[in-house]
């Protein structure tokens, strides 16, 4: 009797197991990977209940635990948890001695990789100020733009940054009361206050640390500027549970408080400074910090430091598949990588010639208010919508015309959802739980980026702008930006900044800006397609200079088409999708077409040879 029951049972079990196996192949992965999801989310509350509510306390654990353990490794010199503190000290204090600051006051900074970000970073968030990550690479307009959306009081700007300001600008602010100080010994322009010099003349003691407390999780911890989807640089609100979910990324993949990570990106886009800094800080690990990305040294500086976790876009790890092979390629000790928009063939490429490397791509965005991890043994997916997805949020993939660039909706006025292998527009659900904290100083803009009354009366969604496509097994990928951002170089292009700026030349009628493709790069180039003025002949070497003067060079379009009309859609809008489509080949355009060349510091007539040059990758662009 008790034979046959336990033989029921046990039939049952494996009947259950292979029914498992066979219909929800991935159910314990799901199961787990959303338990872990919940889990983390239990640390922070936890946490928080112990007075950890922002990124500096958790720094100050840190200190607390464990104070010579490296934190920060750059040029070779090790800089300790302590020392990381100390200095951050001394930069608080400078402020506090002046004066200069109060808590909740934006800061903007504008510094490249090295450990002084950090430092002014933390320094100012023990004076409770909201720090604001400004992009170097962007000057002029766009500065002044970006410094006033998040109200900034004061600029803090390190020397190599300094050239690319020009001086009406330094006076430009001055008329606005920034306070502009220069990490240097002394400064070139009066008005403007040093940092540096006076680093070794206050204590290296803490400030009051009422002044860095904060008292709402969901109050703003800094800004990070991101393209968005139009317009201008917006300062995407990053709150303090933003920032410490962020962090967790990392510990979410495996890493550990042994794991060495090594940080080549840009510390002010979100994925260095949080994922990464924020990440090492989690787990009490080490960074290996690097001042730019650089690919022929980048496995040496791995095997150096005994690297084994580091942070990719999809361009790194296709220059580093780039590289000419050698014999030592697999000689590391990386384990693993987090990162975004790695293509499924570089990725191969990638494993064959480095070794087993566990990837983890990720999807999210710098403002977004949801973010999907790779968690499953699946090339080229960025997530997944698993049985149990909908217990961390709601998101759904809308019917989308690529070509009206609008929603499809039926007759009743409510979105459709796109079918399985179909692209849809990437919306996740706005609430407590998966909230959208919006743009600095921009109510209207950050309103555009929801969508309200999508299925139901009342219901408000997040527009991430990008298209996904979802399998059979619910595996997320990514497919194409819609709208008017691009991706070059791992930057955000917005095509309307660009179009206002080049719009700006006086023989210009009408811009059209939009990204192609070239065979062998990530993302889109910039191209635009002007309509001149009557009788107005091109200016290439004008537009250059206009060009170089007034973008950064991710966003400086390479190719240039004149055009007799500009085509609009039936909404009014210019039509982008055909001309992207034809990209720069002058054999299938018969409109003239130039090409941004540097040495003739000039828009050049793009030949055919010059076409056959960039498409076999002789001119590298
Ligand atoms: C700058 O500060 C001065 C003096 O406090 C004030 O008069 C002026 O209006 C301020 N300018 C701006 C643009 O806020
Ligand atoms: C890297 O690891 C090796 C072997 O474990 C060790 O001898 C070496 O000192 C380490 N290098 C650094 C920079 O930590
Ligand atoms: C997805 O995750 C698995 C397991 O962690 C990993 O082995 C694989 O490399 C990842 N693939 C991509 C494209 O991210």
């Amino acid at each position: 009797m008790l034979y046959t029951w336990l033989s029921t049972l046990a039939g049952g079990a494996l009947v259950l197991y292979v029914s498992l196996k066979i219909f929800f192949p991935y159910f314990w992965e799901d199961l787990l990977y959303c338990l872990r999801r919940k889990r983390l989310k239990a640390i922070i509350k936890k946490r928080a209940s112990n007075g950890i509510l922002s990124i500096t306390d958790l720094f100050m654990q840190r200190v607390e635990k464990a104070p010579h353990k490296p934190f920060i490794i750059y040029e070779g010199k090790v800089y300790t948890y302590q020392d990381v503190d100390k200095r951050s000290n001394r930069v608080a204090q400078v402020f506090l001695h002046h004066g200069a600051l109060k808590k909740g006051d934006t800061v903007a900074l504008m510094m490249g990789n090295e450990p002084d970000f950090i430092h002014v970073w933390f320094g100012l968030a023990k004076l409770g100020c909201v720090v604001s990550f400004l992009n170097f690479n962007v000057h002029s307009r766009s500065l002044l733009h970006c410094i006033n959306k998040c109200a900034a009081k004061a600029l803090v700007i390190a020397e190599d940054c300094l050239g690319s300001i020009e001086k009406d600008f330094i006076f430009h602010l001055k008329d606005n009361n920034v306070t502009i100080w220069l990490m240097s010994t002394s400064s070139p322009f009066q008005h403007v206050d040093t940092i540096l010099d006076k680093l070794d003349k206050v204590p290296d003691d803490p400030v009051p640390s009422h002044l860095r407390s904060v008292t709402n999780q969901r109050n703003t911890a800094m800004y990070i500027f991101t393209s968005g989807s139009t317009g201008f640089p917006k300062a995407a609100i990053i709150t303090h549970l933003r920032a410490l979910s962020a962090s967790l990324a990392f510990m979410q993949c495996g890493a550990v408080s042994r794991d060495i990570m090594y940080l080549t990106l840009p510390l002010y886009h979100i994925s260095a400074s949080l994922l990464g800094i924020g990440g090492c800080i989690e787990l009490g690990a080490t960074c290996v910090l690097k001042k730019k990305f650089s690919a022929s040294q980048f496995w040496n500086d791995c095997r150096k430091y005994n690297v084994t976790v580091f942070l990719y876009i999809g361009e790194l790890c296709r220059y580093l598949c780039n590289q000419p092979s050698k014999e030592g390629d697999r000689v590391h000790q990386v384990r693993l990588a987090l990162g975004n928009g790695i293509r499924p063939v570089i990725w191969k490429e990638f494993l064959m010639r480095f070794g087993p490397i566990k990837i983890f791509e990720f999807y999210g965005s710098t403002e977004g208010n949801s973010f999907f991890l790779n968690y499953t043994n699946k090339i080229g997916a960025v997530g997944r919508a698993g049985m149990f997805s909908k217990f961390l949020h709601s998101f759904e993939l809308l019917k989308y015309d690529v070509w009206k660039q609008e929603l499809m909706k039926d007759e009743h006025g409510w979105c459709k959802k796109a079918p399985i292998g179909e692209p849809g527009l990437l919306v996740v659900q706005v609430t407590q739980e998966t909230p959208f904290s919006g743009y600095a100083g921009n109510k209207e803009i950050s309103e555009k980026k929801l969508l309200r009354n999508v299925f139901v009366k009342g219901d408000v969604y997040f527009d991430t702008g990008d298209l996904l496509v979802m399998d059979q097994n619910g595996f997320l990928y990514f497919s194409d930006r819609v709208g008017d951002t691009f991706r070059w170089k791992g930057e955000n292009v917005a095509t309307i900044e660009v179009s206002e700026i080049i719009g700006m030349m006086d023989f210009i009628q009408e811009v059209n800006v939009y990204g192609v493709s070239v065979k062998n790069y990530e993302g889109r180039i910039g191209m635009a397609a002007i309509v001149l003025k009557p009788d107005q002949p091109f200016d290439g070497e004008r537009l250059y200079k206009h060009v170089v003067d007034f973008l950064p060079s991710y966003a400086q379009p390479r190719f240039v088409r004149i055009m007799d009309v500009m085509q609009i859609t039936a909404t009014f809008k210019h039509q982008k999708m055909h001309l992207v489509n034809e990209g720069f080949n002058p054999e299938i355009i018969s409109e003239p077409l130039y090409f941004l060349h540097e040495p003739a510091c000039s828009y050049i007539p793009l030949t055919r040879e010059i076409y056959k040059k960039v498409v076999s990758g002789e001119i590298r662009l």
